[in-house]
């Protein structure tokens, strides 16, 4: 089309407040350096390198040639819902039924569809800060109140409850958590998890609990809140496929609440997507139910990695990094630098050829910071590490 054009463009006004990830426009800016012939080490971006495990492909091509290439019903197929009803009954130690679990393509829409249900304009919500950047940007979008709560780093980037507590008033309807943390790689301790619920209290305020990184930790133990008692019908629990199975471009994650919200959240569903891809689902079965090896390699290879590039990064002038307990991410404190979190990000890319985030980008409270991800092989992360140093030293 041709840009000059008589109709100027009308947006919503609601448009100018929706947010972005910064991830896909560092993505697209290290590309455009890489088509003028410069290489780039790519850590911007937050998504598993391996491939999706040889048996769940499998499952989704006999999906696919055993004819599931139809509209599938609006919360997702009854043997998946099953399925995740007794993963998740499992893993956090409650009783789930299949009403309570709603299939959505990614972790992403149970994020926009609870707070589609349930934040009206002027509710507050509490969301980490730093934290994913869809949190604050939808609150922002529905014209619902983000009330951030700081992650500390000398708490290991948890938060104080008392802060939580301080926030709380009779307009929150809603308290994200995440744990494990995109962008820290911070954890939520069992005991962190019996204090944010005991600020909550018998309070009617929704929890919206993602633990999209949940068996993605190095220490510890995974913590939901959806297993105190008297959390369940407070809670929508978001995981999915992305990260545990390496499932990113299959676009397949769930929302796990009481059914009368899941009925709701179904709704939402058949006025956007009308449902999940149903062959996706299918290997989601399987990624489910069939051999889990794969998820303890990635675990464990994602660890030896933090362990390398962690303590490299504490060797870089100016850099300070804590070790992070769980997803597969380093966030270094960079306050010494003496540079922005936005500055310094955007200098390593175009003169050490490495990709990574500003910490600013996760909201206010990240800056000073920086996050890498280190799903990149060894190899990459070490010579990343190379790159970044040698360009301190000189510049620094
Ligand atoms: C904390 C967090 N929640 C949700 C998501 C969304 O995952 P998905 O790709 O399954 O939509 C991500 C992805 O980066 C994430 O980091």
């Amino acid at each position: 089309m041709d840009n000059a054009t008589q109709y100027q463009l009308r947006l919503a006004e609601r448009m100018s407040r929706l947010g972005t990830e910064t991830a896909f426009e560092v993505l697209n800016k290290a590309r455009a350096l890489e088509r003028q012939g410069k290489k780039i080490i790519h850590l911007e971006i937050g998504e598993p390198d391996f491939d999706t495990p040889a048996n769940v492909v499998e499952a989704g091509i006999a999906a696919l040639r055993k004819g599931w290439t139809h509209y599938g019903p609006s919360a997702g197929l009854p043997e998946l819902r099953q399925a995740i009803a007794e993963d998740v009954g499992r893993s956090r130690g409650v009783k789930v039924s299949s009403d309570e679990v709603v299939v959505v393509p990614g972790g992403k829409p149970i994020i926009f569809f609870t707070l589609l249900a349930l934040a009206d304009v002027g509710d507050e919500v509490i969301y980490p800060n730093p934290g994913f950047p869809i949190y604050e940007s939808m609150i922002h979008y529905l014209g619902a109140k983000a009330v951030p709560i700081r992650l500390r780093e000398e708490r290991d980037f948890s938060f104080d409850v008392n802060e939580l507590a301080s926030l709380i008033t009779d307009r929150t309807r809603l308290i994200i958590l995440n744990s494990p943390q995109n962008p820290t790689g911070g954890v939520l301790s069992k005991q962190d998890i019996h204090d944010i619920a005991e600020a909550i209290g018998d309070r009617n305020i929704m929890v919206l609990s993602d633990e999209i990184y949940s068996r993605l930790i190095f220490d510890g133990e995974h913590h939901s809140i959806l297993s105190v008692p008297g959390f369940q019908e407070r809670t929508i629990l978001l995981d999915g496929f992305s990260k545990t199975y390496a499932m990113t471009g299959w676009r397949l994650g769930y929302g796990v609440m009481r059914p009368d919200l899941a009925s709701h959240i179904s709704r939402l569903m058949t006025n956007s997507n009308s449902c999940t891809a149903s062959f996706t689902q299918i290997a989601g079965v399987e990624a489910i139910s069939g051999d889990q090896t794969s998820v303890e390699h990635m675990r464990l290879e994602f660890q030896r990695r933090r362990d390398a590039f962690v303590s490299g990064l504490n060797r870089v002038k100016g850099f300070s990094c804590r070790m992070p307990k769980g997803a597969f991410y380093a966030f270094p404190n960079i306050k010494k630098t003496g540079w922005t979190s936005k500055r310094l990000a955007e200098t390593l890319l175009e003169q050490a050829g490495v990709a990574c985030l500003s910490g600013a980008s996760f909201g206010d409270f990240g800056e000073g910071y920086l996050r890498f991800s280190v799903a990149n092989s060894l190899e990459n992360l070490n010579q990343a590490l190379l790159q970044i140093d040698e360009w301190t030293r000189k510049n620094l």
